[in-house]
């Protein structure tokens, strides 16, 4: 099965709508700004630098480089023209930020050429994250900064008990919306054969108990499941329903680690 974040463009716009919504209530969860701080905390923000995220999506991570970059500049890149439409949206009061439709794996820069490079949940969903570190290298500065984070996907847990149905709904996810599970127990040593030098690797915890953290897994998985005939939509609504009134009854719980490697480029 294809990982349907592997060509954004090719889904329909309901799903494109669950992308957006899931996309931008992550990134502004109380677990995973530090997270997302912390690894920003590790790049050099010197005037006139050019970061870019790659992978960007509707531009959540860019727009906190955005607010870091002085007078710097942030490029963000994704290859869905739909996501970048929103993107474009959510950041139009931002002048220091541009969104373009690429691919990470082909990037337009020349080799030497940028200071930081972003991959905030990416490489989990590519056939061959070593490509995107390969060009991710070419385009550095030596002594430029690499950050990848990700979520440990293999290690995602939505449920209260054994055989929960909102956690077979998260197995679903992974396995159909996910191309690399394991990306994070294999990422330094990825990193490390590309040639990068490890500054930092750390586990943290996206702990989901009062967010919409985990309702995009389900919406995108039950979504799916009725399109290919599995289910109906009487039963992917009442998963969804099921999802929020654990939210708030206070019982709902989901965990997902969530991995970040800072390298550089050595000089
Ligand atoms: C889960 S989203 C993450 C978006 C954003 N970084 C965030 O965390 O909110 C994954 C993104 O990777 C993009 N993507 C998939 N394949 C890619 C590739 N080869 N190069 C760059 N981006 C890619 C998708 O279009 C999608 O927007």
């Amino acid at each position: 099965m294809t990982d349907p974040f592997q060509d954004v463009d090719s889904t329909d716009s309901e799903f494109v709508a669950i992308v957006v919504a899931a996309l931008e209530s992550r990134a502004a969860e109380d677990h995973m700004i530090p997270i997302v701080e912390q690894y920003l905390d590790r790049l050099n923000w010197l005037d006139g630098a050019t970061h870019i995220e790659v992978g960007a999506g509707t531009g959540p991570i860019a727009r906190r480089m955005a607010a870091r970059a002085n007078s710097g500049r942030i490029i963000a890149i994704d290859p869905s023209e739909k996501l970048i439409v929103s993107a474009r949206e959510l950041a139009d009061d931002l002048s220091n930020i541009e969104f373009e439709v690429g691919d990470g794996s082909a990037l337009r820069f020349a080799a030497g050429s940028i200071d930081s490079v972003v991959m905030h949940t990416v490489l989990s969903h590519v056939p061959e994250p070593k490509i995107l570190l390969i060009e991710a290298m070419r385009v550095l500065k030596a002594g430029g900064k690499l950050v990848i984070c990700d979520a440990d996907f293999e290690k995602s847990f939505l449920g209260n008990f054994e055989g929960d149905p909102l956690n077979a709904c998260a197995k679903y996810f992974v396995q159909n919306f996910v191309t690399q599970p394991y990306l994070i127990s294999n990422i330094r040593r990825i990193a490390t054969s590309v040639g990068f030098k490890i500054d930092e690797f750390r586990v943290d915890s996206r702990t989901i108990t009062d967010t919409d953290g985990g309702l995009g897994w389900i919406k995108m998985g039950t979504k799916q499941m009725v399109e290919r005939g599995l289910i109906g939509e009487e039963l992917a609504d009442a998963l969804a329903s099921e999802y929020i009134r654990r939210k708030e009854d206070g019982v709902l719980y989901g965990h997902q680690p969530f991995g970040t490697l800072v390298a550089t480029k050595p000089e």
